[in-house]
């Protein structure tokens, strides 16, 4: 006897015949295999057909359960009797092809493999007959187990296993997954390999898959992801959820209505909810997970998981209130039924999580992984349009505003998004940070895929979780800067390099030449990779010969062609930013600047993650002496990582670092800290230190980002804003000026230049706040001298004028005298003294604003 196949049934007698004359056709030894029905109690004498069979053939028997129908139940009691330790289960219903058994088998007859799954989903499956829902149903199920177990088909009926691992089972496996259940209790050491089928819907009978099924699937799900779940919980957290919605709106309700401010009035009102909650919650729906009386450690927690919700709904409120103009009192409804999920899944996974049977290290970390995408991901869609640019955003935005092949100070790639996100989106704040949160997106792809083929897939969960929420990688995902761009062709360049000359593919040439080429239009910085790749290629004899065929060549091609707008605006301006560039390496002074630059990276990457990205870059330089393939890959990390750290550490030497620069060559490394977090036997000691320090790293950033962003939106209460004073708030700023510029004119007949007196920031932060009203004429600084990249071309001089001029600036001397100590008064007439104002939002100070006016301009060179 080679295999056993266990056939579960329930009202199935038109099948029986047909299903049974198939499977004996089948080209295989005569008892080779024996079939086993489990019968539930059939009432259209399904077991009276299978008796008959009986009769006749000794290889055919049936298993009459008596208890409640089950099928993971009836699978097990097939199991029981089965005489052969290796155990093939399929449908009754022909929807699965008896002919491809045999297919499905092999891999277990041969021992090569512990799991055989029959796949719908891997090339070459196939689904015939369902309808839509049922296909869209499969595929949701499928993909809700993707982040803990490693299959395309998880809910597939038609498979194959070893009977010993029947034994890990859980005990409270039951309904219609038997498949998941045994494909984790291997704790992801199994051999698991799928198998194509093509599965044809039932043509006799009907489908026994009801609504109970897929609750009880999503609650496996859950629970063998570490959380807690049963139906029971789930609505005892819903009623008191509704407690708290109560509690919550009432409230908020009323507090608005005493005009306490949005802020103060949600936070005010979620504390008193939280708080009831809390109470019920852990006295009541989560009462079976509680040991002793007040768990501290698990009230942190709570507290976490509450404060994550909170300023979360502080954005939802927002938008609702500021951008769709719904009443507050409405908008509290749809923000607390927001925030009600997080704190549901919070709480299932990280605040009440199951003790009893913990899920392996790697599951925990990608549930982990997927929480804190997520999260990150709708954190910043949510504040993406509601935050103020800053003024680099502001400058950017100017760019667009004059759209060209490139810029002095900037290749073109930044200007080309914002213009694309506000012709779709408009002139607003999302419109020109769209471009950013797309460019997170496409990183987190590749750098995901990179990761997966260096190590496997639980790093590559790890990797862009870890992307999500180092600071370098969650403000190039919402902040719009060239930067943005150059992450997502960096991380693509990276992904694109590995598959060329690791993997050998060939075609990975045109790609890499695609993401570099826009790379190139994004920040010069990516030319780094260039020399990276030019010593890897010389270092490791496999990838050499790589320069004596044609495909390299073609991408650089390829990659040239790209940068060419670049080239022609250059050509036509004289080479202004070339030089520009060279010039900023050449005469920085030569300040010894290494230790800024180290700081720099310990705020880029947070300290905890300089400490691991050092440890990962010796690990990778040190590790891999005796696999070749080890090898490889440890060398092609540590020169994508090493050769750019090198280059700045270099140049940091002579000049001062701006703290952004190192950004993108950590995405290099990431894999290998993320492969490192997931070790758990081979790096004992430094990984398991490394661990207990990420685990409040993360937590520490997610709500640093969601405080900041709710702060500089809706503000904390009893918090002031000195903090951001200097840059920030120029919406309400600009507000101020124009009534200034109107009174001027009111006055004076004519309307007033406006001049930011700094590099570019204060006049594009104005003009992009005062963009709706037609007569703002704003100026940048090099109006009276000193230099301002870009406004140098758009606005290069201005003839002496006797239009009223208004000064504005963020400190006060640059309203008294330029860089080069010329003084301002001499080329104004009639100056005013300098004034100073401090910027307001509904009574609260926001930021302080030097100016001065004057009745005219005696132009420059006075
Ligand atoms: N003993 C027993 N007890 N057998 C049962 C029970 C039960 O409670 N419920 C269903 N069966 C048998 C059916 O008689 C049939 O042989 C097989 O289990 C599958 O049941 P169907 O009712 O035909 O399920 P389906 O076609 O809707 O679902 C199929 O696709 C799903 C994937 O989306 C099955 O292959 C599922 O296993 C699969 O998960
Ligand atoms: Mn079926």
């Amino acid at each position: 006897m080679q295999f056993s196949i266990v056939i579960p049934t329930l009202n199935e007698s038109e099948n029986v015949d047909l299903l049974l004359s198939r499977l004996f056709a089948l080209d295989l030894l005569p008892g080779s295999f024996e079939v086993i029905f489990v019968d539930d109690g059939s009432k259209d004498g399904t077991p009276t057909k299978i008796r008959e069979w009986e009769a006749h053939n000794k290889h055919i028997h049936l298993v009459e359960r008596q208890e409640k129908p089950d099928l993971t139940a009836s699978i097990l009691a097939g199991v029981a009797i089965a005489k052969s330790d290796i155990i093939m289960v399929m449908d009754a219903d022909l929807s699965h092809l008896p002919e491809q058994v045999p297919a499905i088998v092999a891999p277990i007859l041969t021992g090569k493999y512990d799991v055989a799954v029959g796949s719908r989903y891997v090339s070459g499956g196939s689904t015939h007959g369902w309808p839509l829902y049922r296909q869209w149903l499969s595929r949701l199920g499928g993909f809700l187990a993707r982040p803990i177990c490693d299959v395309s088909d998880a809910t597939s009926g038609f498979f194959a296993f070893r009977r010993e691992l029947i034994a890990n089972i859980a005990e409270r496996a039951r309904g219609y997954k038997i498949l998941l259940e045994l494909l984790m209790s291997g704790q992801g050491n199994l051999k698991i390999i799928e198998i194509p089928i093509s599965f044809h819907d039932r043509t006799h009978g009907t489908s026994k898959l009801s609504l109970s099924h897929h609750l009880i699937y999503l609650q496996r799900l859950i629970t063998l992801a570490g959380g807690t779940a049963s139906i029971g919980t789930a609505s005892r957290f819903a009623i008191v959820g509704f407690v708290g919605v109560f509690v919550d709106a009432f409230i908020f309700q009323w507090m608005i209505n005493l005009s306490f401010g949005l802020a103060l009035a949600h936070i005010t009102s979620f504390l008193a909810a939280v708080t009831i909650n809390y109470i019920l919650n852990s006295k009541w729906s989560f009462r079976s997970h509680l040991e002793g009386s007040l768990n501290w450690q698990q009230f942190g927690r709570f507290l976490t998981v509450g404060l994550l919700a909170l300023l979360l709904r502080g954005g939802v409120l927002a938008l609702l209130v500021y951008t769709w103009h719904l009443s507050a009192e409405l908008a509290i409804f749809p923000a607390i039924a927001a925030t009600a999920i997080i704190n549901y899944l919070g709480s299932a996974f990280y605040v009440f999580p199951e003790s009893k049977n913990c899920p392996p290290l790697n599951v925990r970390w990608q549930v982990a992984a997927v929480g804190v995408v997520l999260f990150v991901t709708l954190l910043r869609l949510v504040y993406l349009g509601l935050a103020q640019l800053i003024p680099d955003e502001a400058y950017y935005w100017q760019y667009s505003q004059h759209m060209d092949l490139s810029f002095f100070d900037h290749p073109p790639m930044v200007a080309w998004l914002i213009w694309l996100g506000t012709a779709i989106a408009g002139q607003n704040e999302f419109g020109v940070r769209i471009g950013a949160f797309i460019c997170g997106l496409i990183t987190m792809g590749y750098l995901y895929v990179f990761a997966r083929n260096l190590y496997n897939k639980s790093t590559g969960m790890r990797a862009i979780m870890l992307l999500s929420v180092l600071p370098f990688g969650f403000a190039s995902g919402i902040v719009i800067t060239p930067d943005a761009p150059l992450m997502a062709s960096w991380a693509a360049t990276l992904y694109y390099m590995e598959r060329a000359l690791i993997a050998d593919r060939k075609i990975a040439w045109l790609g890499m030449g695609i993401a570099f080429g826009l790379g190139l239009l994004s920040k010069y910085t990516i030319g780094l990779l260039g020399i990276a790749a030019l010593a890897f290629v010389i270092l490791d004899p496999n990838a050499r010969r790589w320069l004596l065929r044609p495909y390299p060549y073609f991408a650089a091609f390829l990659a040239l062609l790209l940068f060419s707008p670049v080239v022609i605006w250059n050509f036509q301006n004289d080479w202004v930013s070339f030089l520009f560039q060279t010039e900023r390496l050449g005469g920085g002074g030569h300040v010894f600047s290494v230790h800024y630059l180290v700081l720099y990276v310990a705020i880029i990457l947070t300290p905890i993650g300089l400490y691991a990205a050092l440890q990962a870059l010796w690990y990778v330089g040190t590790n891999g002496k005796h696999n070749q393939c080890e090898r490889r890959r440890n060398l092609f990390i540590f020169i994508f990582t090493g050769i750019p750290l090198i280059i700045f550490l270099g140049i940091s030497t002579f000049d001062t670092p701006r703290f952004h620069w190192t950004c993108p060559l950590w995405l290099a490394i990431l894999p290998t800290i993320a492969w490192m977090m997931g070790q758990n036997s081979a790096l004992q000691t430094v990984s398991n230190r490394l661990r207990a320090i990420w685990q409040p790293t993360i937590i520490v950033s997610l709500l640093a980002y969601a405080f900041v962003l709710h702060y500089v939106v809706l503000g904390i209460p009893g918090i002031p804003y000195q903090f951001l004073a200097e840059h920030y708030f120029w919406k309400e700023a600009a507000i101020e000026i124009e009534k200034i510029a109107e009174e001027i004119e009111s006055q004076n007949g004519q309307a007033p230049i406006v001049v930011g007196m700094n590099k570019w920031s204060i006049a594009s932060a104005l003009s992009f706040y005062t963009k709706d009203s037609s007569n703002m004429d704003i100026r940048s600084r090099n109006m009276f001298g000193d230099k301002s990249a870009m406004y140098d071309f758009w606005y290069p001089s201005h003839p002496a004028t006797d239009r009223p001029i208004i000064l504005i600036g963020i400190k006060r001397h640059t309203l008294e005298h330029d860089r080069a100590g010329n003084e301002i008064d001499r080329m104004l007439i009639q100056p005013s003294t300098i004034q100073y104002k401090a910027v307001t939002r509904n009574g609260t100070p926001l930021r302080p604003l030097y100016y001065r006016t004057a009745q005219g301009y005696r132009g420059r060179s006075i």
